[in-house]
């Protein structure tokens, strides 16, 4: 698939090189798509990935991740231009309160928005495998279709992915890994993840 990686840090920087890694062809939306840092890490990509502007990087995206911090989740959007139909996959944690989910349902008019890969940390997505186990990573929409998209591209990227139901069901998940974390970071860091052990559907192992 053609993906737009809007912000190419930890964790836009990480996904675009598994999806990369995968075949598919990743364009970064940058606000330096010609910086130093971007060709280093263009660099330990590969060819199936590129820079350019987030207007040029988002007409190209099949799928659009946004993985810039919350604050610029309005400046990115409106730089992106019109994202009808197209799937919008959103990674942006706000601090101030506001759920990020709501801003980008907000103001994404028409796209096809799926909230996924806010669910750990960095760390684990750069390494998802625990021993024998997937870390499992959670995701949530009201489309189905788009969440398809994303669950295949989460699970080739080695993730287990579980859909915690419509748009309105993550805010739950959110509180509950949010309890998990207070009591697990002080012990285990950063790079622990969640596994959801079930037997109703056969799993990528
Ligand atoms: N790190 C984690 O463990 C983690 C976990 C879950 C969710 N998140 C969320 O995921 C999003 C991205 O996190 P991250 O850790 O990847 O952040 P990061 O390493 O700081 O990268 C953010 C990227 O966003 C772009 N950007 C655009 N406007 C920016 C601005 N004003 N200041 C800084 N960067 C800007 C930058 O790319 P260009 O320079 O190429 O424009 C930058 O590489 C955030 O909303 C964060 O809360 C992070």
């Amino acid at each position: 698939m053609n993906i737009a990686m809007i912000g190419s840090g930890q964790i836009g920087g990480t996904l675009g090189k598994a999806w990369a890694a995968k075949g598919h062809r990743v364009t970064f939306g940058s606000r330096e798509p010609l910086g130093e840092r971007m060709r280093a890490l263009l660099e330990s990509i590969g060819p199936n990935a590129a820079a350019a502007s987030v207007r040029e990087a988002a007409a190209f995206g099949e799928i659009v991740v946004l993985a810039v911090p919350g604050t610029e989740i309005e400046r990115v959007l409106e730089e992106a231009g019109s994202l009808r139909r197209k799937i919008v996959v959103n990674a942006t944690i706000l601090f101030d309160g506001r759920s990020a989910d709501a801003e980008v349902r907000r103001l994404a008019d028409g796209a096809r928005v799926v909230r996924a890969f806010h669910t750990s940390t960095w760390e684990a997505l750069a390494n998802p495998r625990f021993g024998e186990a997937n870390a499992t990573l959670f995701l949530s929409g009201d489309d189905e279709e788009a969440k398809q998209a994303v669950i295949r591209l989460g699970a080739e990227a080695g993730f287990d992915m579980v859909d915690a139901g419509g748009a309105e069901a993550m805010a739950e998940v959110e509180k509950a890994l949010y309890s998990f974390w207070t009591v697990l970071s002080p012990r285990f860091g950063r790079d622990y993840a969640i596994r959801v052990l079930r037997r109703e559907e056969a799993q990528p192992s």
